[in-house]
């Protein structure tokens, strides 16, 4: 099994991406960030609070056996939670298990198993066969996740989406723990300006090019002219 790690931004498109790889190949997926949102939205119900370590572990561990509703775990208020508690060693550690057994509940000969996240090609994947990180401008990010708020019936500002969009790219990337950065064997992907076929096609090239690739040496780029 060849496991493929996508990680980037908030709303810089890996949902849609890790989804579309997923069906194309018939891969399993695992969205990361749905941990950490179960937690947060655990948290809520059952009012923890931050400093409650020793209730927020229990929570860590109830959302390996829980059917949550997806829909529950989109909300403003769990964006920010699960922002604020991913920035905990032990949480990241706790989750670390989880989702490094991810693949392995699938049999072997399923091709490709598909990771989408923050840290996934630098800490919990650092040995992944496709690394992918997605970029994309942040008032970009923003004007997309907008459309997502109108399309599903929620009111929403842009200047307050684009705000709390900068809020979390800078925790993302300041946290002290497993910060978000491309692993350096990624496949860096702007993107800004590309639609959602653009980028599949860009990710499909690449990881059909290295299925082919029957040179030795592996770790030299590809270098086609
Ligand atoms: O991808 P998402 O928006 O569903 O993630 C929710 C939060 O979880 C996000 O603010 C950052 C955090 N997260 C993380 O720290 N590491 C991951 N691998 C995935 C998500």
């Amino acid at each position: 099994m060849k496991i493929i790690t996508i990680d980037g931004p908030a709303s810089a498109g890996k949902t849609v991406i890790a989804k579309k790889i997923s069906k194309y190949f018939n891969a399993p997926v695992l969205f990361s960030g749905q941990l950490y949102r179960s937690i947060a939205l655990l948290m809520i119900k059952k009012k923890i609070k931050l400093q409650d370590k020793g209730n927020i572990i229990k929570c860590i561990n109830e959302i390996k056996n829980l059917e949550l509703s997806l829909h529950d775990l989109y909300t403003t208020e769990i964006d920010k939670l699960s922002s604020t508690i991913s920035t905990k060693k032990y949480v990241r550690d706790s989750l670390l298990k989880l989702q490094r057994g991810f693949p392995l509940q699938f049999p072997k000969r399923t091709k490709f198993c598909i990771i989408e996240g923050r840290d996934i090609g630098t800490v919990v994947f650092p040995e992944a066969d496709h690394k992918f990180f997605m970029w994309a401008n942040a008032d970009i990010r923003a004007k997309r996740r907008l459309v997502q708020y109108l399309e599903n019936g929620k009111k929403a500002r842009l200047n307050k989406i684009y705000e709390e969009i900068l809020k979390r790219d800078r925790k993302d990337f300041n946290r002290k723990i497993a910060p978000l950065k491309p692993a350096v064997n990624s496949v860096l992907l702007d993107t800004s300006y590309l639609d959602i076929e653009q980028v599949f096609k860009a990710i499909h090239e690449v990881l059909i090019n290295k299925i082919n690739d029957k040179r030795d040496d592996k770790s030299k780029p590809i270098i086609r002219i």
